[in-house]
């Protein structure tokens, strides 16, 4: 085994923290001494042990004169856990290993040069693209306090999110339903408009075995959201947070068990900026935007949307009248369109999953 091999079993380690660690990274940390596994650990949820402290503990002997690989360049401040670089330095660690920079203004290099100071050999850059992957989440929210953003429907070949009657259950088939359970897991929060609500009922919960449920968030201005709707019936057991611009008839959605936040308005809706704003604030990091296609314009149209994901059913709906999953006003030329970079696609099942970066060089926030 070599450098690679040990830093692809820390990110296999990371893996494991998926849904459980926001708004923290997922990090593994595996400790190598003489051609040997002796320790291996990952963040297990936010305000638990670091991924390194996690490998230190459970070391089957001596980390001193050892190699630590680990995902993420080690913390050098106090947070939630005391510094990873002391434990490093505690523990003898001769040579440390690195995926990912920490994009925290507070670590950013400092944690690196804190240990090259203190004599330890120190290597950055190892499998950094899978490691930066792994964290776009966390990576996006410590730059920027607002949520990463995935817009994500589905839709049939010919391009409709539900019939000319309105019914779109269901589209794609049953193991492409199961990874969007995986992803309501994955992200903080589901976000739908209210118009979502009123047409399907939906719960908007993770139905993933031994899932997290996602904080729901529904925009809805003038809160038309009907108190007798599952998600408000649900509100006591799922955190829900019902936005608006009026918060004159929020008591019977708070004593539901809704959060409600009145935001500033703009054209005639909820301010989706300030939303995300309001969110980041709440720590809440990600965002699986679900909405229908009157909210799916006006986010890619106010910039908060970063990745899109498209589901593609290899069926057709046909139909003049039938939704699509991007409406509102629509860019008047095809130069004005927004555009994905680092595209990929996957067949689940019968159906294909298109997803990518939004381009942010062409699209900003507004
Ligand atoms: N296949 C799929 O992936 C999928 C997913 C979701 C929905 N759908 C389908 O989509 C249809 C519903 O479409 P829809 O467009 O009415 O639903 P939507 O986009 O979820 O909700 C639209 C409503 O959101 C509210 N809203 C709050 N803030 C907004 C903002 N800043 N910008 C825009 N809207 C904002 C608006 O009403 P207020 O201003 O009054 O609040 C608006 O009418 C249903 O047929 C549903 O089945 C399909």
């Amino acid at each position: 085994m070599n450098d690679l091999d040990y830093m692809r079993l820390a990110l296999e380690l990371a893996e494991r923290g998926r849904g459980w660690t926001n708004p923290n990274p997922m990090v593994g940390a595996v400790i190598v001494k003489d051609g040997r596994v002796i320790g291996e650990g990952y963040h297990h949820r936010c305000g638990g042990l670091h991924a390194e402290r996690e490998a230190f503990a459970a070391c089957t002997e001596s980390p001193a004169g050892a190699t630590l690989y680990v995902t993420l360049e080690p913390c050098c401040h106090h947070g939630r856990q005391p510094p990873c670089t002391e434990a490093i330095l505690e523990a003898g660690i001769s040579r440390v290993v690195v995926g990912s920079w920490d994009p925290n203004p507070l670590v950013a290099g400092k944690g690196l040069s804190f240990l090259r100071a203190h004599g330890v050999e120190v290597e950055t850059g190892v499998l950094q693209e899978a490691c930066d992957a792994l964290n776009d989440v966390f990576f996006h929210y410590i730059r920027t306090k607002r949520p990463y953003v995935v817009m994500k429907y589905a839709m049939t070949l010919d391009g409709k999110i539900a019939t000319r009657t309105g019914a779109s259950q269901w589209i794609t088939g049953e193991s492409a339903r199961e990874r969007v359970h995986q992803d309501r897991h994955r992200y903080a929060a589901v976000m739908a408009g209210v118009g979502t609500v009123l047409a399907d009922d939906p719960l908007l919960t993770c139905r993933m075995e031994g899932g997290r449920n996602p904080v729901r968030v529904i925009c809805d201005t003038h809160l038309r959201t009907p108190l007798d709707s599952q998600i408000v019936r649900t509100a006591r057991e799922v955190p829900t947070i019902l936005a608006c611009t009026d918060g004159a008839r929020r008591a019977p959605y708070e004593a539901a068990g809704c959060r409600v936040f009145v935001l500033p308005e703009r054209d005639g809706h909820v301010d989706l900026s300030v939303l995300m704003e309001r969110l980041g604030a709440a720590e809440i990091d990600s965002v699986l935007l679900e909405g229908g296609g009157t909210l799916n314009w006006a986010a890619l149209e106010s910039g908060i949307v970063q990745r899109v994901q498209a589901y593609i059913a290899p069926k057709l709906f046909g139909g003049k009248d039938a939704k699509s999953p991007v409406a509102g006003l629509g860019v008047e030329l095809p130069a004005q369109a927004v555009k994905l970079k680092n595209t990929t696609v996957t067949q689940i099942g019968e159906d294909f999953l298109l997803e990518g970066e939004v381009d942010t060089d062409v699209h900003g926030n507004r």
